[in-house]
């Protein structure tokens, strides 16, 4: 089934989402969380980003997932369970569950019918492979079934730390020492910070794939929040905060405006932003002091030919 036709998407109301999304078009800045971006409609449009030439992450990680998958195999336990944070599709943990064997594969997503499309694919492909995934924000605490065991192995790829600022970062690794247990260990890919000239690019593509995806954000508020945004009068908007090390993505009221969200008066000024996204770039040392603040040591670090991406193996 196409994810779009899928009959129980869970909605914006479902989640619980009106009230944070009230709260961020009310705030000063206005910001609406990037969770929201994961409908099948975004979920589809990032995998097109993924493909795109400026979009250097996926490609980069990808390469230094392969190279270093004999590595993983022999500095990490075998018959674990692999559990992995932000999996909406499994082309990432394919290359470590063929390098680990483990003997239970858990991906936790917010988007569950990206996560039911991916356990069905996975029964054509790993028959023997328990899957068992988990639909849920990672940002909340999670419940770890019962007979996880002890071996556990955290996944986090795609530089998904980086939608985080460093406090709620640290929270996360904290967690995730937490969920994965004493014995455990974390592989988590992070982008590197380079040169705002090839970083821009990445998040304001010439086909304008990443703008669709960022207004994607407020046609599922129509969609699905009784909201009655005009497209055509917000635009894609691309920052480097180098101050932060962070790429911004805004969404920029063209006019000055009134929006109804959820029955609720939204005023904008002609100019003024919404806040949909930050991506934080780390360099290796700076990652690496916020992965000891929460406890985790740095067993290697890996990167791409060209240096843009960085794999960490936390213990
Ligand atoms: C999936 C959060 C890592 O920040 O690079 C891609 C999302 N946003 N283009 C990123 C994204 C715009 C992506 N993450």
């Amino acid at each position: 089934m196409d994810r779009a036709q899928r009959a129980h998407e869970v909605s914006v109301s479902d989640m619980g989402l009106i009230g944070e999304v009230l709260a961020g078009l009310t705030a000063t800045p206005k910001t609406l969380p990037p969770k929201l971006f994961y409908d099948a409609e975004g979920c589809a449009l990032f995998g097109a980003i993924t493909e795109l030439p400026e979009y250097y992450l996926t490609r980069a990680e990808t390469a230094i997932l392969r190279t270093i998958a004999p590595d993983l195999a022999t500095l990490l336990p075998a018959q674990a369970a692999l559990v992995e944070y932000g999996a909406s599709d499994e082309a990432k943990g394919a290359i470590l569950i063929g390098a680990l064997a483990p003997r239970l594969y858990m991906p936790i997503d917010i988007a569950d019918g990206a996560l039911a499309d991916l356990q069905a694919r996975m029964a054509h492909s790993h028959p023997t492979l328990p899957v068992q995934p988990l639909v849920a924000d990672f940002m909340q605490p999670l419940v770890m079934p019962s007979g996880i065991g002890d071996r556990r192995v955290g996944f986090f790829p795609g530089s998904t730390i980086g939608n985080l600022d460093p406090e709620a970062a640290l929270a996360f690794l904290r967690r995730a020492r937490a969920d994965l247990g004493a014995a455990g260990a974390l592989v988590i890919g992070v982008d590197l910070e380079k040169s705002p000239a090839r970083l821009i690019p990445a998040y304001d593509d010439a086909a304008c794939v990443t703008a669709r995806f960022n207004l994607n954000m407020l046609a599922r508020l129509n969609r699905e929040a009784g909201a009655d945004f005009v497209l055509e009068r917000f635009a894609h908007q691309v920052i480097w905060n180098a101050a932060q090390h962070r790429i911004e993505m805004h969404l920029r009221s063209e006019v000055a405006q009134v929006v109804m969200v959820a029955g609720q008066a939204i005023h904008f000024a002609a100019g003024e932003t919404i806040h949909t996204e930050n991506s934080h770039k780390y360099a290796v040392p700076r990652f690496q002091v916020l992965a000891s603040r929460a406890g985790w040591h740095t067993d290697q670090v890996w990167t791409d030919a060209d240096g843009l991406f960085a794999v960490y193996l936390l213990r």
